[in-house]
């Protein structure tokens, strides 16, 4: 049996690992495609030689567009490889253009879909992810979660319960496995004359950086916040050109911040684990902070992984500076949330899927 296996940007990286090793280590075949969304070198090239991926088989090489041409590429450009593959399935994981994209093509020829973290729900249509969230689901034959409530938004929607399984996630298999190898904070951070104990912040939302009020309000908390402790700051090229572009850039370097291209998976591991406090926008992070048991403000009004909140140590405090500071000063006094792990995050969900695999195709 052939599992076509899809990633396509950064935060895909750290779940396909898992997945193809139990699918080969049961016997199965699974290629894998990346779609070149994501391309520089410390956007994608990293990851792979970090978490010693397999190579892709093949590269779609579509790059970045508007969401309608790179959706678009990715399917004009995915569709011969699904011919010439004709696999048992597609495996596509998370939320990004490239993971619909991938699942339309297969599902309108018939291919089975299996969607790795599925149901997630942040109910906020102005995101791009929750379109991609909600249609792919739609068109999955199999779909796998990452938390028990994830079933309850499925079934919401008439996805038949026999097609949800829930096994777990998959970016905690990696995160465990790779826990011991993460790099030092302090030798990510010599030489920028900062040390432990630190808050990390990373901000790419297009609601949170596109709008150039938002982000001088933003920017604004952070250099504050860099008065209480050091503050190390991983720039999404997205946040990059943004800030630049406000000619913010200056005024966070001069407030003291530590601005640092984006980071390896095992120099964010390390910052991430060693680290104060995190203050971010991604989906990701908001779920290895839980699993690290690191507090985390989450600079959104919602979140789709209501599991954090309830149960690891993150708190939506949205992107009014005022509150951000204040959860802050709160973490800093109280040491902040210290949750416990949700069920299992225990580094078996790649197999739990590989042993579902083997099973229904
Ligand atoms: C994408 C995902 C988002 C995910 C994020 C993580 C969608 C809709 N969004 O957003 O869910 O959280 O990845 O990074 O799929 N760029 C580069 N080099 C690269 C890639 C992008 O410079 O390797 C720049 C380009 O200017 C591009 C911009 O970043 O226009 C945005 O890239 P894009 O892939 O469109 O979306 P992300 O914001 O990265």
């Amino acid at each position: 049996r052939s599992v076509l296996c899809v990633v396509g940007a950064r935060p895909n990286f750290m779940k396909i690992g898992p997945v193809i090793a139990a699918l080969t280590a049961r016997g199965m075949t699974a290629p894998l495609v990346h779609t070149g969304q994501h391309y520089d070198e410390t956007m994608n090239e990293r990851f792979f030689v970090d978490l010693a991926l397999p190579r892709p088989d093949v590269n779609l090489e579509v790059g970045s567009g508007s969401h309608a041409v790179q959706t678009a590429e990715i399917m004009r450009r995915f569709e011969p490889v699904l011919d010439r593959y004709a696999p048992d399935a597609v495996l596509v994981v998370g939320d990004v253009n490239s993971t619909i994209a991938c699942a339309l093509v297969a599902v309108k020829k018939g291919v089975r879909v299996i969607h790795v973290e599925a149901g997630l729900r942040s109910r906020d249509r102005t995101m791009p992810e929750e379109i991609n969230r909600l249609l792919t689901d739609q068109i999955s034959d199999l779909l796998f979660t990452t938390e028990r409530e994830a079933a309850d938004n499925l079934i919401r929607e008439g996805i038949p319960p026999e097609r949800i399984a829930f096994v777990g996630n998959v970016m905690i298999d990696t995160l465990l496995a790779q826990r011991r190898r993460a790099v030092p904070a302090a030798a990510t951070l010599a030489g920028h004359g900062v040390g432990a104990p630190h808050a990390l912040v990373t901000l790419h939302r297009p609601s949170n950086v596109d709008d150039p009020a938002t982000l001088a309000a933003l920017a604004g908390a952070l250099a504050e916040m860099a008065g209480l402790l050091p503050v190390v700051f991983p720039v999404h090229p997205r946040t990059r050109a943004r800030l630049d572009a406000a000619g913010l850039t200056e005024r966070l370097s001069a407030a003291g911040l530590v601005l640092l291209p984006p980071q390896g998976y095992l120099e964010m591991l390390g910052l991430m684990a060693e680290a104060r406090l995190v203050v971010t926008d991604s989906g990701g992070i908001q779920e290895e902070t839980t699993a690290l048991g690191v507090p985390c403000l989450t600079a959104r009004d919602n979140t789709e992984r209501p599991i954090t909140l309830t149960q690891g140590t993150n708190t939506l405090v949205g992107a009014d500076p005022a509150a951000i500071l204040a959860a802050c000063r709160e973490v800093l006094a109280t040491g902040g949330k210290a949750g416990r792990q949700p069920e299992l995050w225990d580094g078996k969900a790649g197999e739990r899927i590989a042993a579902l695999l083997a099973e229904r195709l």
